[in-house]
């Protein structure tokens, strides 16, 4: 197997039955197929150790700034993950969770009411922190202020939300570079001059599989996540997780970034 073959980022691990997209541009790709329900089997069963690093990070950036307690949080590109927004559920009023893909947009509808119990196993990284340790029940508090909205990035309304995450979405969305800092940029820009985000991002993605079907990506690295940010963010700090080997179960890095949106 290539070295290619075994990134397939956040993937369900099986081989490909559909035939790659190497130049997929993000209106090509159906995203009404992505199979929620494979790919939080393979990547959020459990709480890995990669995802527990960037959670820690994200945690401790979070409970480090000033947000009113009437704010509006949105994570972008949600798919079957909660932990990004459950990052921001201590820190605002109401929680917009804005994605694409039908059966991922059904999944998370599933999800509101009642949230299954693998995501208390990542809610349990979070309550090292006492602000996440204030809020009595996750699961009801989620319920209350969680709303699903079936839409693109490239479609949020600019200057809107107080604080935002967007987990694995710029960079396994297309296989277009111009895209990602589209994507980028929307994201960013949807949020209001000083509020603070979390993204993070696979390194240097070839594409991956969820459910037997296959999904572009575009390959970045450190110094291109800083690009795309800096035009319009302000602050920003970029990590790298590193498990050691980089293609241990065809894991490749991640990177995430923190920061607050910028003036322009
Ligand atoms: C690799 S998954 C990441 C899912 C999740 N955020 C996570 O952390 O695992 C990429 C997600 O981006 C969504 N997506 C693709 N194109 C999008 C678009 N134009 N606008 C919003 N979401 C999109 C897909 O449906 C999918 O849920």
């Amino acid at each position: 197997m290539s070295a290619v073959e075994l990134r397939q980022e956040r993937s369900d691990g099986e081989p490909g039955a559909s035939p790659r997209q190497p130049s997929a541009s993000n209106n090509q790709v159906n995203w009404d197929r992505f199979d929620s329900e494979a790919y939080v089997a393979h990547n959020y069963r459990a709480v890995r150790d990669d995802d527990r690093q960037i959670m820690v990070i994200v945690r401790d950036f979070f409970a480090g700034q000033d947000l009113a307690p009437e704010s509006r949080a949105v994570d972008v590109g949600t798919g079957a993950n909660l932990y990004p927004a459950l990052a921001m559920l201590p820190f605002c009023a109401h929680l917009d969770l804005w994605e694409l893909g039908s059966a991922n947009v059904e999944w998370i509808r599933r999800q509101i009411p009642h949230f299954d119990d693998n995501w208390l196993d990542f809610w349990d990284v979070y309550r090292a922190q006492p602000a996440y340790r204030a809020v009595a029940d996750p699961r009801a508090i989620f319920a209350s202020r969680a709303e699903v909205h079936r839409a693109s990035v490239f479609a949020l309304p600019s200057r809107t939300w107080d604080l935002g995450t967007m987990f694995f979405v710029a960079c396994s969305m297309s296989a277009d570079l111009a895209e990602f800092r589209r994507a980028v940029h929307a994201f960013v820009t949807a949020l209001k001059p000083g509020a603070p985000f979390a993204a993070a991002f696979m390194a240097e993605s070839q594409g991956y599989h969820v459910g037997g079907e296959w999904f572009p990506a575009v390959a970045v690295d450190d110094a291109e996540v800083t690009a795309a940010l800096a035009p319009v963010a302000d602050g920003v700090r970029v990590e790298r997780i590193d498990l050691g080997d980089p293609l241990r179960d065809g894991y490749a890095g991640m990177i995430v970034a923190t920061g607050r949106s910028g003036s322009e």
